[in-house]
């Protein structure tokens, strides 16, 4: 029974680890009194004391195999200067980057200072993390950070920014690049600070065409990928590439990448076929059905516990829980998935 650990050192055991993507978050109420504590949700995210409290949260209602540090994957746009704030029922606001001009604005090497919070905060967790409990540190990958950069908000298709990478390549280019050189020093001082494990979140690499995405989200991962295992060769990169374009297996041998999260529409068989014993895989609750609770649930954790018999996972949700979430359904779920 060793967690992820065990998992990434190639063991499979008769129950696989688990763990949900934004585990910490507004369906557990004790997360909704801390957050009621804080200014806004950025100066939560800085403020150590609160963020190592939801982080550790979820770990002592539910005993989770790992903890994902809390802090959100745009500190990064913040900490290069563009100003990022949260409406409160509608989600990130940033000033839009329409053109080249705009991108000039911004610093192009990651202010370190202003989310030395947030490597505090890791440290703080994990001294107070059972020994067996994994550490995950994220950031988001740069495709998915751009969107936000450019639209200035969540878009259902990421249209802007895919706009901009067509009108503007050159400045596209070197977005991408200080995005990317600003990943692996914020994912270095995660691990510097205790992440065991990371994480890379490439919400949005569903809409681009083929060589687009080669280029915005493959390229950029596996340099990210590179730059972490050189540097720490112990450390496992998990990517989770949402709604990926192009096969599953060139995806992992192309970026490195020790571990794949897989999405919700992701065919467990075709992973299972198709990537070898060495790559983990995790996922792919639908977050939905966690909401419907049930049979319904008892069957789709049933089915993907039967395709992933065997081969090393992590299980999981195909993308972070919902506010909606009873915390009931929580539990069947993990009785169900350790039963
Ligand atoms: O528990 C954890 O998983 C760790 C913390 C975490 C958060 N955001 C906290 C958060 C993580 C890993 C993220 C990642 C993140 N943030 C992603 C990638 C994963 C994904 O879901 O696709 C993205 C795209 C973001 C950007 C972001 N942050 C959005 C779009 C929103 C608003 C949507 C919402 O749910 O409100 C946020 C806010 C946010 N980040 C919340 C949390 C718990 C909710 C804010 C609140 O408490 O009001």
């Amino acid at each position: 029974m060793d967690g992820l650990r065990g998992v990434f050192a190639g063991r499979v055991e008769a129950r696989p680890p688990v763990w949900l993507m934004r585990q910490a978050g507004r369906y557990l109420p004790e997360y909704r009194e801390t957050r009621s504590s804080a200014r806004d949700f950025l100066s939560f995210c800085y403020t150590p004391e609160l963020a190592i409290e939801v982080t550790l949260q979820p770990i002592r209602r539910f005993g989770f195999d790992a903890s994902i540090i809390f802090s959100d994957i745009l500190v990064i746009p913040d900490a290069l200067g563009q100003r990022v704030r949260f409406v409160e029922g509608e989600g990130p606001r940033l000033d839009a980057i329409e053109n080249p001009e705009a991108l000039r604005a911004l610093a192009s090497v990651l202010d370190e200072e202003k989310l030395q919070p947030v490597y505090e905060a890791l440290r703080g967790v994990r001294a107070a993390l059972p020994a067996s409990t994994s550490l995950i540190g994220f950031c988001g990958a740069p495709w998915t950070l751009a969107t936000y950069m450019i639209a200035g908000q969540g878009t259902p298709d990421q249209a802007p920014a895919r706009l901009f990478a067509y009108q503007h390549r050159a400045a596209f280019v070197s977005l991408i690049e200080t995005l990317t050189e600003s990943c692996i020093t914020h994912l270095t001082r995660q691990i510097e600070a205790g992440a065991e494990i990371v994480q890379i979140f490439d919400s949005w690499a569903g809409p681009l065409p083929l060589a687009e995405f080669e280029a915005w989200c493959l390229e950029p991962v596996a340099r990210i990928t590179r730059a972490i295992r050189a540097r720490f060769p112990h450390v496992p990169v998990i990517a989770f590439p949402r709604a990926v374009a192009g096969s599953l297996r060139g995806f992992v041998e192309r970026t490195g990448v020790q571990a794949i999260s897989l999405d919700t529409a992701a065919r467990l068989a075709e992973a299972r076929a198709k990537l070898p014993d060495s790559v983990v895989t995790q996922g792919n609750l639908d977050p939905l059905v966690l909401i419907a609770g049930g049979e319904a649930l008892d069957r789709a954790v049933d089915d993907i516990r039967a395709a992933t018999e065997g081969r090393p996972h992590i299980f999981n949700l195909g993308h972070g829980i919902l506010p909606q979430t009873p915390i009931a359904h929580v539990e069947r779920m993990l009785e169900r998935v350790r039963g």
